[in-house]
């Protein structure tokens, strides 16, 4: 297992962190995002999209729709999943979640319940609050597969 922290002042600096992620992912990775209520999931999975998107498409929380997919400018797809409406893990077999772990770029906030249905080789995203109310601290985990992205993330920020 490999880890690095970063430590974010503001929405915008998520943002950016978010896009230096999202230029290291590629086809079949996934990515998960934890923390609380108003941690600030949706707005790096927002940072994240809007780096990789091919039309500016708003970025939407998908509270209620469970998924939104985004076409990215290298022809991949984006699946922006909150699974916390989710009511049993059966129901993610209907919103594509083995298609887009398959075939797309993948970012789930909420992902408990479908835990055993996800490949060994996700990176885990925990956000937590951090004192002021803007300030945030991630932790980024993640197998091997993850080690050499996770260096050049801390070497881009
Ligand atoms: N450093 C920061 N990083 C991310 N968001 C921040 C930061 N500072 C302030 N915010 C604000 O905190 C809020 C985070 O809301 P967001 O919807 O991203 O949370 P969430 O974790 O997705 O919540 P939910 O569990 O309800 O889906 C936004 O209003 C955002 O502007
Ligand atoms: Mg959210």
């Amino acid at each position: 297992m490999s880890a690095i922290e970063v430590s974010s002042a503001d929405a915008s600096s998520t943002h950016r962190l978010a896009a230096a992620l999202a230029k290291e992912c590629r086809r079949g990775d996934c990515v998960l995002l934890r923390g609380d209520l108003g941690a600030g999931k949706t707005t790096f999975a927002r940072g994240f999209i809007q780096a990789l998107q091919s039309s500016p498409d708003e970025v939407v929380s998908p509270t209620f729709t469970l998924v939104q997919t985004y076409p990215a400018r290298d022809g991949n797809t984006i699946w922006h999943f909150d699974l916390y409406r989710l009511k049993n893990a059966d129901e993610v077999a209907e919103i594509g979640l083995d298609e887009a772990l398959q075939d797309g770029i993948t970012l789930i906030e909420w992902p408990e319940l479908v835990q055993s249905q996800l490949p060994e080789d996700v990176l885990d995203v925990t956000i937590v609050m951090d004192g002021h109310p803007d300030r945030r601290r991630f932790t980024f985990t993640g197998s091997s597969r993850w080690q050499a992205r996770l260096n050049t993330l801390k070497e881009k920020l």
